[in-house]
């Protein structure tokens, strides 16, 4: 059986709509056709289920963590959405946020076995190391961020750690590099934040052959980044300060894969206890999430050059038909 996609959910700061998002994104998909389980690996705070309209009375990822024989797959519940499979955060398991190495071990391997085209991932907020290690599923994990400075500098920070936990665990049995970049995790917010670039030149001074590895490795991750909350399409115009950051501090690219609106209907949908998606078909911010979920489906796993023109471009298309 070919292994599922994998689609982790993840921003710098909290409140930007990572929940709304995966929930929806995983309906998309699924009325599109395609057999997928949402999860919700925010351990701390789960509410996924919140987003998807049903109510959480399932055993689930806190119990498959403390019970060793338990499957995972036992624990995908329906949701009433065809194709759309549920596995809880679990409710009845508190503090299960900070979880073990074996555990996180344990639960990444069954993930990449459950019997679904696409898992889509809702990430705590944070930058804990399970946190970065599930947005590490993915090399094109999607990052969400509100329209505005403090969502975009914590998203740049999470990003960040990304790729520093990604040169890490490259390095596992290199105590020198991995001493240098343990330095990262721990340096104070107000202390000017060193570049990817720095890093790698770093490197490269302890070992050569060390620091082209760590270039090709950053290569390759390129992950999406979805506005969400949004009131105005100038907004987008924090695109061009969010590529200009991430090249000058991290050295990597990223695609647009979405512009979402603010829209009443989300919380209307919630205290309905219906998925939004479902709820409010035809709004904008419905339209842009399915739009999501056809990019996804066409370009996961390929880098989309033009990609902020193509958001530009739906803006154009949605004022031209007066949405
Ligand atoms: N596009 C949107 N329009 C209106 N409200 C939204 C939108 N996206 C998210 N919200 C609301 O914002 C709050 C935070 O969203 P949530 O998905 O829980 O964020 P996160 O998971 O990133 O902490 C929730 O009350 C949610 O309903
Ligand atoms: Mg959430």
């Amino acid at each position: 059986m070919p292994m599922p996609t994998i689609i982790p959910v993840a921003s710098g700061k909290g409140g930007v709509g990572k929940s709304f998002l995966a929930a929806n994104i995983a309906i998309a998909l699924s009325e599109a056709g395609h057999r997928v389980v949402a999860v919700d690996l925010d351990l701390g705070a789960p509410n996924l289920h919140t987003f998807l309209g049903i109510r959480n009375r399932h055993a689930g990822i806190g119990d498959f963590l403390k019970a060793r024989s338990a499957e995972l797959t036992d624990l995908i519940v329906p949701t009433g959405i065809e194709g759309l499979g549920f596995i809880s955060g679990d409710a009845k398991t508190p503090f299960m946020a900070d979880i073990t190495y074996q555990q996180k071990r344990r639960l990444i391997s069954r993930l990449n076995h459950l019997p679904a085209d696409y898992l889509v991932l809702d990430l705590s907020t944070g930058t804990a190391f399970h946190t970065l290690d599930f947005f590490r599923l993915s090399p094109f994990g999607l990052l969400v961020t509100a329209p505005d400075d403090p969502s975009i500098m914590n998203l740049i920070n999470f990003l960040k750690l990304v790729l520093v936990r990604s040169v890490e665990k490259a390095f596992s049995g290199r105590p020198a590099i991995r001493k240098l970049l343990a330095n990262e995790y721990i340096r104070p917010h107000h202390q000017q934040c060193s570049t990817i670039s720095d890093l790698k030149t770093k490197i490269s001074s302890l070992d050569p052959a060390a620091g082209e590895k760590t270039a090709t490795l950053l290569a390759q991750i390129r992950p999406r980044v979805v506005f969400n909350r949004c009131r105005t399409p100038e907004e987008f115009t924090f695109s061009q300060k969010l590529d200009d950051t991430i090249a000058e501090k991290l050295s990597i690219a990223v695609d647009y894969f979405g512009f979402v609106f603010e829209d009443p209907n989300v919380n209307r949908s919630i205290n309905a206890r219906q998925a939004f998606l479902s709820a409010a078909q035809k709004s904008e911010a419905a339209e842009s999430v399915r739009r999501i979920a056809r990019r996804i489906e066409a370009s996961w796993e390929i880098p989309v050059p033009d990609s902020a023109q193509q958001i530009r471009q739906d803006l154009a298309e949605n004022s031209a038909t007066g949405r």
